[in-house]
């Protein structure tokens, strides 16, 4: 594993699009596996500006992301859909139809889940994905505990994280309840990948995901055994590194 230490978070997003830039220029029609959270917005910023000074092109370029809510609109704000539109495809000159979410309005979990997997098989497999990392080690929606081998499924939200998103909706009742996610498998079968993390309240999982033993309980440290993985992260959240 490469690990960049980047100064603060603007340094982070840099070298992070940096390394996606190199991806874009070596291989124009690449296949990007992209996250959302707020790890990856100062990311996509970046790449939006080099493309606005005409560095980058992204015409050649398809996007597979890793997750979706099940049962939110495109239109609705928190659909994950919604945010890579607002942060990065409608910025750059990506074609639409090459930009891919798993369809949270799919109601048939099993049809949608094997849809995206062999989408992402036809498209010959994702040259980079970019993840975030979840305070208690989760990527994507791949919560402790998920097992290594699974390709994209739909999983239960815990009862935790739907009450943490009550906020951002209306009402309760309007949180969603699943969501689809690309599995370890999927994202194991990735040729490269990039973590990105920042802030001292990551110290710890980075420590436990890429320094501690590899297990279940702490899905991304199944990273360690990824033969191209670059870890990106600021000082704070490299901190707690032996
Ligand atoms: C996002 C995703 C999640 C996030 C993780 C970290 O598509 O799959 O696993 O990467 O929850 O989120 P932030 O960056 O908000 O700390």
């Amino acid at each position: 594993m490469k690990i960049y230490k980047a100064t603060d978070y603007r340094d982070m997003s840099r070298k992070a699009a940096n390394i996606i830039s190199a991806q874009i220029i070596m291989k124009p029609d690449c296949v990007l596996g992209l996250a959302t959270g707020s790890t990856p917005i100062g990311t996509y910023e970046q790449l939006v500006d080099w493309y606005k000074k005409g560095d980058l092109d992204f015409s050649g370029v398809t996007t597979v992301n890793l997750d979706e809510y099940k049962g939110l609109t495109k239109d609705n704000d928190q659909s994950y859909y919604y945010f890579m539109h607002s942060n990065l495809f409608d910025h750059v000159n990506i074609l639409p139809e090459n930009t891919h979410l798993p369809d949270g309005t799919e109601p048939d979990s099993a049809k949608e889940c094997a849809r995206y997997e062999s989408l992402i098989q036809s498209l010959g497999g994702v040259d980079l994905q970019l993840l975030g990392l979840g305070h208690n080690g989760h990527i994507g929606f791949n919560e402790p505990g998920a097992a290594f081998e699974k390709e994209t499924h739909c999983v239960d939200l815990q009862e935790s994280t739907i009450e943490a998103n009550k906020r951002f909706f209306n009402s309760a009742d309007e949180v969603p309840r699943q969501a689809y996610t690309m599995g370890i498998k999927t994202i194991m079968q990735a040729k490269k990948i990039l973590v990105v993390v920042n802030g001292e309240g990551k110290a710890d999982i980075v420590r436990d995901a890429f320094f501690g033993p590899v297990t279940p309980s702490v899905p991304a440290s199944i990273l360690q055994m990824h033969n191209d993985v670059t870890l990106v992260a600021d000082a704070a959240a490299l901190s707690k590194m032996p």
